[in-house]
């Protein structure tokens, strides 16, 4: 197949890249596709004329999309629609992804693909308006992805690096830590996310709709620290603290972990976080 890779340096992106035997991906960087540009996104569409575009970028530094909201929407929500429209327009399958930020975390037991949506700041709102318009652009050709807590070799670098490398550079300069306990997550790695996606889009029973691919389990943000410096065997003082949901002033929802049930049906499951995050730390460090 032909692929329109999006965000090729980041993540996910990365691991799609590495563990794609099959296809023929055309990854551009950035300064080739920005996604600010409508024009330009839609001109390189055109021109590659992918069977699939996978769109794993994304603008999610949760607090600074609170001020940047403008260019948050504009990533999250409007270049998903130029990417929906020029897909729809090429008969081209859009793989986009989203966020356990779309829910409010209420439901205190894991999400399913068609539970109801209410994002509680900026950034959850510019995903479902992501959602939303990916599937009334291109209803039969949009597919969303919804993942949760990602690390990958690559590091994440809008956000400062991800949650696992930031734990493990911490404990380097602190004796004692505290880390929020009231958050539960589904982390997930990279490498088993972009195997599931590469899976999902070669199976002939793939339909448009929501997915929902994350490493199976949940935990919170402390058992999931607890866990990385065991496997590290890092001592240190490591303190539960509940924030409530609270950091800086925005909302976080307290329960996101996500539930895989329409993936799962086809045979694409995840392993489970406390495997992945082994894996992880055997492989970077
Ligand atoms: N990370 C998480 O914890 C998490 C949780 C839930 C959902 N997700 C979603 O999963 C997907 C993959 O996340 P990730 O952690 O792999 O992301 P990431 O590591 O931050 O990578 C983002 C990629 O998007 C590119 N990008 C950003 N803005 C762009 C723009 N305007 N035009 C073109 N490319 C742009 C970046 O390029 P540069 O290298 O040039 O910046 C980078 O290659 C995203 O949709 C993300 O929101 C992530």
């Amino acid at each position: 197949m032909k692929i329109l890779l999006i965000g090729k340096t980041g993540q996910l992106g990365s691991d799609i890249l590495k563990n794609n035997t099959k296809h023929d991906i055309f990854a551009p960087d950035r300064n080739e596709l920005d996604l600010s540009n409508s024009i330009a996104t839609s001109d390189i569409v055109k021109k590659v004329k992918p069977e699939v575009v996978i769109n794993t970028a994304a603008f999610h530094n949760v607090l600074l999309c609170e001020k940047e909201y403008a260019q948050a929407f504009r990533i999250n929500c409007l270049a998903v629609r130029d990417l929906a429209c020029i897909c729809k327009e090429m008969g081209s399958w859009l793989v986009t992804f989203s966020s356990d930020y779309v829910f409010n975390g209420k439901k205190m037991s894991a999400y399913l693909e068609d539970d109801t949506p209410s994002p509680l700041q900026i950034y959850g709102i510019t995903r479902l308006a992501g959602e939303y318009i990916a599937s009334s652009t291109a209803p039969e050709n949009a597919i969303v992805i919804r993942t949760c807590g990602l690390y990958g070799v690559s590091g994440g670098k809008s956000k400062g690096g991800n949650f696992v490398d930031q734990r493990i550079k911490d404990a380097k300069i602190n004796q004692r830590i505290e880390i929020s306990c009231e958050q539960i997550v589904s982390p997930t790695y990279t490498e088993d996310l972009s195997l599931a996606v590469l899976k999902l889009i070669e199976n002939p029973k793939m339909e448009c709709g929501i997915y929902h691919l994350v490493n199976e389990g949940a935990c919170s943000w402390y058992d999931f620290t607890k866990a990385i410096y065991e496997i590290m065997g890092i001592e240190i003082e490591l303190t539960a603290v509940n924030r409530h949901g609270l950091d800086n002033g925005i909302r976080r929802p307290l329960y996101s972990a996500l539930a895989n049930t329409k993936a799962k049906r086809m045979g694409i499951v995840l392993p489970h976080w406390e495997d992945a995050i082994k894996r992880y730390l055997q492989e970077k460090y």
